[in-house]
């Protein structure tokens, strides 16, 4: 049974189901809650994709925790290599603080490329990252992932925050184009 669902002009189906998602992403809150168990944490979720998964995440972490967001806008130049520029975002200060990045998806890494680099600048005690969906394949950076929701083909998603072309984002699981 595959329902196909119209999003703006491109049809999807189910890849991955809410209660799945629900299940993995309290499985990585999890992990978090032990690795850093009786220390706090400043999670950074990267706008906009990553608001549904930061809710949901944030709500199974049991540590003394605060959140903050910021915004990066990547575009295609000639190349097909996306350049990044930040919008607005971070706290004012990092330095000697637990640091976790969450995103919503890693494809070639470059956005998250350059959110690791701002934070390093800022000098964090620890920094991990936390993505809900990644690409292997489609990786062309050098960064490493320490919490991944599920792995995926290089197929165009939506859903639970991602979008296609701005719309998308409410629906609650999660589709690739069909
Ligand atoms: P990267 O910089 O190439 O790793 O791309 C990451 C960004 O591209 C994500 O934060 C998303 O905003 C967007 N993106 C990559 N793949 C998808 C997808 O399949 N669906 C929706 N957005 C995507
Ligand atoms: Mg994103």
């Amino acid at each position: 049974m595959s329902r196909i669902l119209r999003v703006k002009d491109k049809d999807f189906k189910l890849l991955i189901p809410r209660s799945a998602i629900a299940t993995r992403v309290a499985a990585l809150a999890e992990q978090i809650n032990a690795d850093f168990h009786g220390q706090e944490v400043l999670f950074v979720g990267i706008m906009n994709g990553s608001f549904i998964f930061a809710a949901d995440l944030l709500r199974e972490i049991k540590l003394c925790a605060t959140i903050s967001f910021m915004r990066l806008s990547s575009y295609q130049g000639q190349s097909s290599a996306g350049q990044v520029e930040m919008v607005f975002g971070l706290p004012g200060d990092l330095k000697g603080k637990n640091v976790i990045v969450l995103e919503d998806i890693v494809e070639t890494g470059t956005t998250l490329e350059y959110a690791i680099g701002m934070i390093k600048k800022m000098n964090p005690a620890r920094l991990a990252v936390a993505t809900l969906l990644f690409k292997p394949q489609a990786l062309t950076r050098t960064i490493s992932l320490d919490y991944v929701g599920f792995e995926l083909e290089e197929n165009f998603v939506v859903g639970y925050g991602l979008d296609y072309d701005g719309y998308g984002r409410n629906l609650s699981s999660l589709y690739v184009m069909a």
